[in-house]
């Protein structure tokens, strides 16, 4: 027998979404099926932050998550910092830290979520070693 759906209303980069899930939805697969390409899964076991992604503005990795968990929440991906992430990955790439791309994606959201925390509370800029042990996921 089927398992019952369960409706789901969140906020995505901005836009308002109802939808009926499976209970066991991760929320990455729903953000994939959202069209949100950028997010991406790779261990499923929390160690790669690849599917980082911003829940009420703070990052999560989306494979952890059971997508019925963000009702009434708000998501962030890549696809709504698009001025932000172009602008650090022209830094990345002027300094010659692209590699692949591939997990590109899951950096760019901690590194912007770090400079967004630092920006509204400059006590909170992070020294070269907390930045690493910060990144250390990715
Ligand atoms: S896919 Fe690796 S931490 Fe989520």
């Amino acid at each position: 027998m089927a398992a019952k759906l369960i409706d789901l209303s969140f906020t995505l980069n901005g836009r308002k979404v109802k939808v009926q899930i499976a209970p066991d939805t991760m929320l990455f697969a729903l953000l994939r099926e959202q069209g949100c390409a950028s997010v991406r899964c790779a261990c499923e076991t929390t160690n790669c932050g690849l599917c980082t992604v911003w829940l009420d503005g703070d990052p999560v990795l989306s494979c952890s998550v059971p997508a019925a968990r963000v009702e009434g929440r708000s998501i962030t991906t890549l696809e709504g910092l698009k001025a932000e992430s172009e602008a650090l990955a022209r830094a990345m790439a002027a300094e010659g830290a692209e590699q692949c791309g591939f997990c590109a994606p899951g950096l760019i959201m901690n590194v912007l979520a770090l400079a967004r925390a630092a920006k509204e509370d400059p006590s909170l800029v992070a020294t070269r070693e907390e930045v690493s042990r910060q990144l250390a996921g990715n």
